[in-house]
This record gives C-alpha cells, structure tokens and sequence, in this order.
C-alpha cells in the first residue's frame, strides 16, 4: 500500500470532500475516512445551506451571524462566509449540482430561526446533506481509504509530516506534503446527539497532546427540537426549517409558550429555544411537543421526507401526531483556532476545516444552516491556500507509538463520560457540577486507559475548563452560578423521562 502522498486530507464530510474537489487532478491526494465515507455530520444535515440570495442579501446575512453568534464571532471570517458564499454555491452548480426548485425553476430558498429572510437552499427536501455527499462522493476523482481512524498527528519541530493511522487492524504511518484535517466535531461525547457515531472528538484530543490551541470549546451548541426517546445512537432531528415553515412547540396543553421567552418564538435563535424548553420543563415537568399538523401530508412527505419515513417508523403519525422533542447536542462551534485559510500558528504544512476549525464565523452560537456554508467556502481557501505553497519535501521517518488503543474497562467510562458531559456541560451549566466532573475527569485521566478514551476525556477535559473560565452566559453558553442559588438538578433524568 502506498504510504506518502502530496496532500492527504483526514475526513469524508462536505469539507474534506470539497477541499478535493478544488485540488488538480494530477496531485497525489489521498482521502480518510474512518467508517464508511457517509458517516459523517454532513450526510444527516437536513435543513440546507444558508446563502445571500441575492448582492444586496450578504450584509443581511453578516448582520444575522453576528447577531446569532452573540458578538463573539470575527466579523472578517463572517463577512467572508457570507460574501464567498454565493460563489461556492455557483461552483458547487456549475459542477452540476442543483437545489430544490418551484414549477417555474426558481431556487426554493426556506427560512430558519434567526434569519431575518428566506436564504437556506435545500435538495432532495430535508436531505439536503445526503445529496451534497453523494454528489461530492460521486466528484471525487482521488483514493479514499474507508476504515482508517487517525490515532496522532505526525509533528517534529513546528512541521506535520503525516498521520499515524489504524487500519486493518495494523497501525501505521500515511506521510503527506500537505495535511488538511476535516474531521468533524465532538458529538459522541454527549449522551443526546445527533451526530454520526463516527464524530468522537479524538482529533481535538490529539491536538490537545500537540499543544494547538483550541478556542471557545465552552460553546457548544444544542438543536432545540430532537427526538430523543429511542435506543438510536443518533438521535432524530427534526429540522428547524420545520419551525420556518410553520411547525409550532407546544406543551402537553397545547400552548405555545415560547413566547414568554422570546418575542420570536419559535423563530429565537436556537441557544434560545434550547435554554426554555429546558427551563420549562423543569418548571412544569409537562412534556413539550414539536406540532406539525398544519402541514399537509402530501406536502410533508415531500418537503421533509426523511423526517416524514424516519418518524413513521418510530410509529408517529406524521404531521398528524405531535412529537415529544427535547434539545441535544447538535454542534461544536468551538475548535482548533485558524486563520482565514484553515492554517494554524504552531504547526507547518497542516490545516484545519468544517466543524473541528474555529475560523470565527459562528460566535457563541452558530445561525442555523452556515455550516455546510463554511465547509464549501472555507475548504476552497485551504485547497488554494496549500497550492500556493507547495513544494515538495522528503518526509521524516516516525516510530509508530500508538500501541494499545483500547483497553477493557474504556467502554464503562466511556459512557460515564457522556452521561457526565450530558449532565454538567449540556445546555444549562452550574459551576458546581461542571467543577464536580472536572475532578472525575482528571482522576479518569490517570487510569490505566487505552489511547481512544483518553483521547475524548482531554477534549471534555478542555470543554470543562473553558465552561468554567467563561463565568457570565454568552450564547450557546448557559452558565449559573451558586450565587443565584439555583437547585443543581439531574437533567439526565428529567430530558430522558
Ligand atoms: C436543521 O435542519 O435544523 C439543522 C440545520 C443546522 O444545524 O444548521
């Protein structure tokens, strides 16, 4: 097996697959990916990709990332997202891609919470992210080597040589020219996600044992309307652009209560949404419902048929029956920082894409459907940006050192782990519990483990830190303090019940 490459690029989502669509044909690319190439957050996206839909939208659509992000986003890396980004969706056209479209051939464009207009395209309805995968899936003119999970990065003296990778049972080194790092987010560490069970937060732990710098990793954000109560690992979405078109949050009376929250209602910005049906809930105890029953069916099933077959066979009868929704994690807004082109300022020749980069566009709380937007418009960035760069070097040899993966006992503190970051560094935060598993986090760290479950406890350990750094809410960040004399309550409990 061919083992040195000129870029090889970690990841088989929209930003992995899209920085190869921008690399010429003739590079010697190799593709990761750790699964099968679909198990990744981009195929189960359901709402879409948000873009200006026309000039005069892309200060609009900077305004409303902004003002979603809480003032915390880097308003350069927005207004790139946002003014790029109809070029990458002409790209991603010219390349023979299309969006849903009316009887007369307009692009669809849908609204979701925070957007002050219709900007989000959407394919297939609610599979927006499945056919963009497969389309990117069926573009890929380079190798992709499935089943390969990435154990350390190869790094000596400021430079990245490469990964150590496990394969086949085997665990081996894959050196490269150029490293891009497409792997996604942290979702698996939480109890309630609707992540890929492939998203497990191991690439942040190894940039953790690097010393790169991660930021904002307190901001984590929850989706407000998630199916939660069945043995799935991956938790059934139900799409914001639900509550754009019309869907209502009801209690188990029928009452819209959201808004006593937020005069938006339904449409507040997603911390929002979470943070009452949380409080709600726990002041009420009622079950809270995501009513869908305006919508026609035959429209339904065509506009959300992946919720609609999905929901059908968990036995609801869609949009007729009302669903119990809880929020759970959807998304890390925070990450490996980068500059505007995926770089990093420790490490040579590697760059960082999609949801494990923090490049600063979504803040402290990410505008619903800018993540597929980032993936397009940042990927490109990093494929021109290592072009402009490239030479070609000899690579240094590196001893594989990875030896025990896992080891019994990981599979137990596994799950301790994500009831533990479910319960204190979920949606609402108390600094007595988030402090409370800290400690347990730390003492988790001096066992005997294998390297894959260390590796998530040093990211939970850096989500627990920033958590309590940050001492004021801001965003995706909902913290109380003992001050407010608040009763630290079980939310396992009280969101599975
Ligand atoms: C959704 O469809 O609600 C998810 C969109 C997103 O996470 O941006």
């Amino acid at each position: 097996m061919k083992l040195d490459y000129d870029v090889l690029i970690v990841g088989s989502g929209i930003a992995g697959l899209n920085t190869a669509l921008h690399l010429p044909d003739d590079m010697d690319v190799l593709v990761i990916s750790k699964d099968y190439a679909w198990e990744c957050n981009t195929f189960f996206a359901q709402g879409g990709v948000a873009v200006a839909s026309n000039k005069e939208d892309i200060p609009l659509h900077v305004k409303d990332t902004l003002e979603a992000g809480a003032g915390h986003c880097d308003k350069k890396a927005v207004e790139v997202l946002c003014s790029e980004g109809p070029n990458a969706i002409q790209d991603l056209m010219n390349a023979g891609f299309d969006f849903d479209r009316d009887t007369n051939g307009n692009l669809l464009y849908t609204k979701e919470a925070a957007h002050s207009k219709n900007r989000i395209l959407h394919a297939g309805g609610d599979a927006t992210g499945r056919e963009l995968h497969l389309f990117l899936m069926e573009s890929l003119k380079f190798p992709i080597l499935y089943n390969t999970q990435v154990v350390d990065l190869l790094i000596d003296d400021g430079k990245c040589y490469g990964v150590e990778v496990f394969h086949d049972n085997k665990i081996f080194n894959i050196y490269a020219k150029k490293i891009v790092i497409a792997s996604g987010g942290v979702g698996s560490l939480y109890e309630f996600h609707t992540n890929s069970r492939t998203i497990s937060a191991d690439m942040h732990g190894i940039c953790c044992e690097h010393g790169i710098e991660l930021r904002d990793m307190e901001m984590m954000q929850f989706h407000p309307t998630v199916f939660v109560k069945s043995s799935a690992v991956r938790k059934q979405l139900l799409s914001e652009a639900l509550r754009g078109e019309g869907a209502k949050i009801v209690d188990e009376d029928g009452k819209r209560f959201l808004f006593d929250y937020d005069k938006r209602g339904e449409l507040s910005p997603r911390n929002v949404v979470s943070e009452a049906l949380y409080e709600y809930k726990r002041e009420t105890r009622k079950e809270i419902y995501l009513d869908v029953s305006d919508f026609k069916e035959k429209h339904f099933k065509k506009r959300f048929p992946t919720i609609y077959f999905n929901m059908q066979n968990l036995g609801f009868d869609v949009p007729s029956q009302r669903i119990p929704i809880s929020p759970a994690f959807h998304y890390a807004i925070g990450g490996v920082k980068t500059d505007l082109n995926g770089k990093i300022k420790s490490v040579e020749d590697i760059y960082f894409v999609g949801e494990i980069a923090s490049v600063g566009v979504h803040g402290a709380n990410r505008l619903a459907s800018n993540s597929l937007l980032e993936g397009l418009v940042f990927s490109k960035r990093v494929a021109d940006e290592l072009l402009k760069s490239f030479t070609c070097r000899a690579h240094l040899s590196f001893k594989c050192k990875s030896l025990e993966l896992i080891k019994s006992g990981d599979k137990k503190l596994k799950n301790e782990l994500r009831i533990l970051m479910w319960d204190s560094a979920g949606i609402v935060r108390y600094e007595k519990k988030l402090q409370k598993s800290l400690n347990r986090v730390e003492e988790m760290l001096k066992l005997p483990t294998g390297k894959l479950i260390r590796l998530r406890l040093l990211t939970s350990r850096v989500i627990i830190k920033s958590a309590l750094k940050r001492k004021v809410s801001l965003g995706a960040h909902y913290i109380k303090g003992e001050r407010e004399n608040e009763k630290v309550i079980d939310t396992t409990t009280y969101i599975s019940k």
